[in-house]
């Protein structure tokens, strides 16, 4: 490692920039291990101005787990499966409209895979001149600061996840989702409160796009259930939104956040990012 790199904050609760590192070049053990603290801390970790190829993006999730093949195929990357496109523009050149509409409401990645990914990572080569951010929900702060009746409540509930169709899910994608994959996924369980296993911090894992419900609990009652847990995880203060320049490396825990792209540029202008997700050894 030459010289230290340092932390600077970008937003009230989550978002900060990790100043001082290429990530072009091989990472000496030093530096990645100054990353994973940095990351334990600061979940939503930016690196400015780097310039990374798909073999290079890889190279470095490889890093933190097992990359994974992306369950939406359309946006693979030919020649490196580990990564995938997030596009809004066409092999023709036109509008994706999926891709403008994708991922632009709450979640959290995947909780309908075999097990649950680590990280995921976004390399921003193409941004719309205003707006076109992502945003992430600190779901530390979301618990600490449920009611404590509420706690006790979460903490006897398992959620049931699936691709997309939680109350959220059904909104955005109306069933557009499943003609997008290779293969099924059964439903997931995952209990509503999660330990961190890094930090041991107790996490809400509730997210309105795949969650849909709860073991042993009617519709009825979950959807207005998981609408509130949203609701009170995505207030202002626990939100950061980041706003893209070209040559960002965005790196996001899984386990300590909720996302969701904001929706709210011009589709006409290009937003290209590469993106991996990243699941633990
Ligand atoms: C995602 O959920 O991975 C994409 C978020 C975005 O489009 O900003």
């Amino acid at each position: 490692m030459t010289g230290s790199p340092e932390l600077r904050p970008l937003g009230e609760t989550l978002g900060t920039e990790a100043l001082g590192i290429d990530l072009s070049r091989p990472l000496d053990d030093a530096t990645f291990g100054w990353i994973e603290r940095a990351f334990a801390e600061h979940p939503v970790l930016v690196f400015r101005n780097q310039n990374l190829g798909p073999a290079e993006l890889a190279t470095f999730g490889r890093r933190f787990g097992g990359p994974r093949i992306h369950s939406l195929v359309k946006y693979r990357h030919s020649e490196y499966p580990e990564v995938s496109w997030l596009t809004n523009v066409d092999a023709d050149g036109k509008v994706d409209w999926f891709g403008v509409k994708r991922a632009t409401d709450w979640h959290t990645d995947s909780p309908y895979d075999d097990d649950l990914p680590r990280l995921a990572i976004l390399h921003a080569k193409e941004v719309p001149a205003a707006k076109g951010g992502t945003m992430f929900a600190d779901m530390r702060a979301a618990y600490d600061t449920l009611p404590e009746a509420m706690k006790q409540r979460l903490a006897r509930l398992v959620g049931l996840h699936g691709r997309g169709d939680g109350p959220a899910g059904e909104r955005l994608y109306n069933g557009d989702l499943e003609r997008q994959t290779d293969r099924d996924y059964a439903e997931k369980a995952h209990p509503a409160i999660r330990i961190h296993p890094v930090t041991g911090r107790p996490l809400l894992f509730v997210n309105p796009v795949h969650c849909h419900g709860f073991v042993g609990m009617d519709k009825d009652e979950a959807w207005p259930l998981i609408e509130e847990l949203a609701a009170h995880s995505t207030q202002e203060r626990f939100v950061y939104y980041h706003s893209w320049q070209v040559g960002d490396v965005l790196m996001w825990d899984e386990a300590a956040t909720m996302h969701r792209g904001a929706g709210d540029y011009e589709p006409r202008e290009r937003r290209i990012m590469l993106r991996t997700i990243v699941y633990p050894n």
